[in-house]
C-alpha cells in the first residue's frame, strides 16, 4: 500500500513551485497595495485610489430595490438562486437598450442582440476572459501609452505583450497604430497582434476622450490589418455615463458595420456601486462560445442577486436619477481640484494637465526631472505629507512607447472638496521639497 504524505514547508523548493501564471503574475497588483493604503490609513487623502464618491453611494435607491424583490416571494426566491452563465436576461435586456440610446440609434439600425450581451462580476472580470479567450503566451495587445494599469497587469499576467502606441489629448493616434502595425509587420509580429484596447471616453489615467473623427479611422485600421485572423477592438465604456460637459460622442462600436469586430465592455461601478461588482460586454457572436465556456469554468455566472437589483434599479428610471446626481457631484470635484491645481502647484514649473470633461482623473505633466515612482523622491515626500497619487510609469505599455516617469494621476472621486483642496495642497508642498523652491 503506498502512503501519502502531506506536502511538507520543510522541503526545500517545494513551496515555490507555482505555476508560470502565477509568475508571471508577480507581486501585489499596485491597484491592490494602493486601495490597501487608502483603506488603512484614514488620515492619508489618497488622491490614487480609483474608489468613488462614498457619500453619494446609493444606499437608498438599493434599499427600494430589495423592498421591491422582497415584495414578491416567488421573485425573491429567484433571486437567491443561482442564475445563468451570461447573466439576467432582464438585465441583459435593460443594458441593450441603454446602449441604443446612448448611440442615438433607432431600434432598426441597432443590430446587436441581447444573446450577445454577457454579465460580470466588474468590467475588469470580463476584460480577463476576453484576454484569456484571445491570448497565447507571447501575443500582443496594442494599447495607448498610457492607458489603464490594471489591464496592463492583467494581459501580462497571461504572459502575453503589451505593445503601446501614442496617444495626445485626443486619444489614440490612428496614423501612429498604423505606424505600430507596419513596424511589428516587418519584424514578423502581426500574427501575434491580437487586439486594440482603447477606453473610449474619459479614459483611466488621462480623461481623454477618443476624438469622434478617429473613431472610424481606428475600426477602418483594424480591419485593414485583420489579414490572417481578426484583430479585435476592446473598447472600454467604464466612464461614458460620467460626462459633466459637451455632447456624448457614438462609440466606436457604431462604425463596425460586421459588428465583428469590436468588443465593448461597461461597468456599473463608477456610474452606481462598485460593492455590487456588476459589470457588461456585448461581444461579437465569435467570440461568445470561448467567453461564456471560460467564465462557465470560472464561475457559471455572476451574483445572481447582484444582477436582480440593478435591473430593478435600471427598469425603475433610479439609475438615470442617481447618474444625473453624481454628475453634478464630480462636475463640482473637477472645479475644485483643478482649481487647486491652478492656486497650488509652485508657479515655476512647467507642469501641464487638462481639465476633464468627465470620468474620475487628472492626469498631470511634471517636468521630466521629476520622478513620480514609488522610489522616486516625489513619492516619498508625498506619502510623509499624507497624500497619495498613482506613479504614471504604471500606466504606460511594456514596449512600444517609453515609459515615461514624470507623469501623476490624481483621482477626485473619493475625497470631499476640502480634502480634495487639502490633498493637493500637500502635493505641492511636496513638489517644493522636491524641487526646493518657495
Ligand atoms: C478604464 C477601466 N476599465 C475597467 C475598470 C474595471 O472596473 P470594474 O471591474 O469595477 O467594472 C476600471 C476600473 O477602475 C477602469 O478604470
Amino acid at each position: 500500500m503506498r502512503h501519502v504524505t502531506e506536502p511538507s514547508a520543510s522541503i526545500p523548493g517545494l513551496l515555490k513551485k507555482l505555476s508560470r501564471r502565477a509568475e508571471w503574475a508577480g507581486g501585489a497588483p499596485i491597484a491592490n497595495i494602493l486601495m490597501a493604503r487608502t483603506l488603512a490609513q484614514p488620515d492619508v487623502i489618497s488622491l490614487a485610489a480609483g474608489f468613488v464618491e462614498h457619500n453619494s453611494l446609493p444606499v437608498e435607491w438599493v434599499e427600494e430595490a430589495f423592498r421591491r424583490i422582497w415584495a414578491n416571494r416567488s421573485h425573491a426566491l429567484a433571486a437567491l438562486q443561482y442564475g445563468t452563465t451570461s447573466g439576467y436576461l432582464p438585465l441583459r435586456e435593460a443594458i441593450l437598450e441603454r446602449l441604443r440610446q446612448a448611440d442615438g440609434l433607432s431600434a432598426a439600425e441597432h443590430r446587436a442582440s441581447v444573446d450577445q450581451m454577457v454579465i460580470t462580476a466588474g468590467s475588469n472580470q470580463l476584460l480577463y476572459l476576453l484576454a484569456e479567450a484571445l491570448l497565447d503566451p507571447g501575443d500582443i495587445v496594442l494599447c495607448g501609452a498610457p492607458s489603464y494599469f490594471v489591464f496592463l497587469g492583467l494581459i501580462q499576467s497571461l504572459g502575453a505583450r503589451t505593445v503601446g502606441v501614442a496617444t495626445d489629448y485626443q486619444g489614440l493616434i490612428p496614423e501612429a497604430l498604423e505606424d505600430r502595425l507596419d513596424e511589428l509587420e516587418r519584424h514578423g509580429e502581426l500574427d501575434r497582434v491580437k487586439a486594440i484596447y482603447v477606453a473610449s471616453y474619459f479614459d483611466n489615467p488621462t480623461g481623454v476622450s477618443l476624438a469622434a473623427d478617429r473613431r472610424a479611422a481606428l475600426v477602418e485600421i483594424a480591419h485593414r490589418w485583420s489579414r490572417r485572423h481578426r484583430i479585435y477592438i476592446i473598447e472600454d465604456w467604464a466612464y461614458r455615463d460620467l460626462r459633466y460637459e459637451g455632447e456624448d460622442i457614438r462609440s466606436v462600436w457604431t462604425h463596425d458595420v460586421s459588428g465583428e469586430t469590436v468588443i465593448v465592455t461597461g461597468s456599473f461601478s463608477k456610474s452606481f456601486s462598485p460593492g455590487l461588482r456588476v459589470g457588461w460586454g456585448l461581444l461579437p457572436r465569435s467570440l461568445l462560445e470561448p467567453v461564456l465556456a471560460l467564465k462557465g469554468h470560472l464561475d457559471f455566472g455572476s451574483a445572481n442577486f447582484n444582477q436582480v437589483v440593478l435591473a430593478t434599479v435600471l427598469q425603475n428610471g433610479w439609475f438615470d436619477k442617481h447618474v444625473t446626481r453624481l454628475r453634478a457631484i464630480y462636475h463640482e470635484k473637477v472645479a475644485t481640484i483643478v482649481s487647486a491645481l491652478e492656486s497650488y502647484l509652485p508657479p515655476i514649473l512647467d507642469v501641464h494637465y487638462e481639465a476633464p470633461k468627465g470620468g474620475l482623473y487628472v492626469w498631470v505633466r511634471l517636468p521630466e526631472e521629476i520622478d513620480t515612482g514609488v522610489d522616486g523622491p516625489l513619492f516619498q515626500a508625498a506619502v510623509n505629507e499624507g497624500v497619495l497619487y498613482v506613479p504614471g510609469e504604471y500606466c504606460f505599455p511594456a514596449e512600444g512607447e517609453p515609459v515615461r516617469r514624470h507623469y501623476l494621476r490624481l483621482s477626485f472621486a473619493m475625497p470631499d472638496c476640502d480634502r480634495l483642496r487639502c490633498g493637493v495642497e500637500r502635493l505641492s508642498r511636496a513638489l517644493r521639497a522636491v524641487v526646493q523652491c518657495d
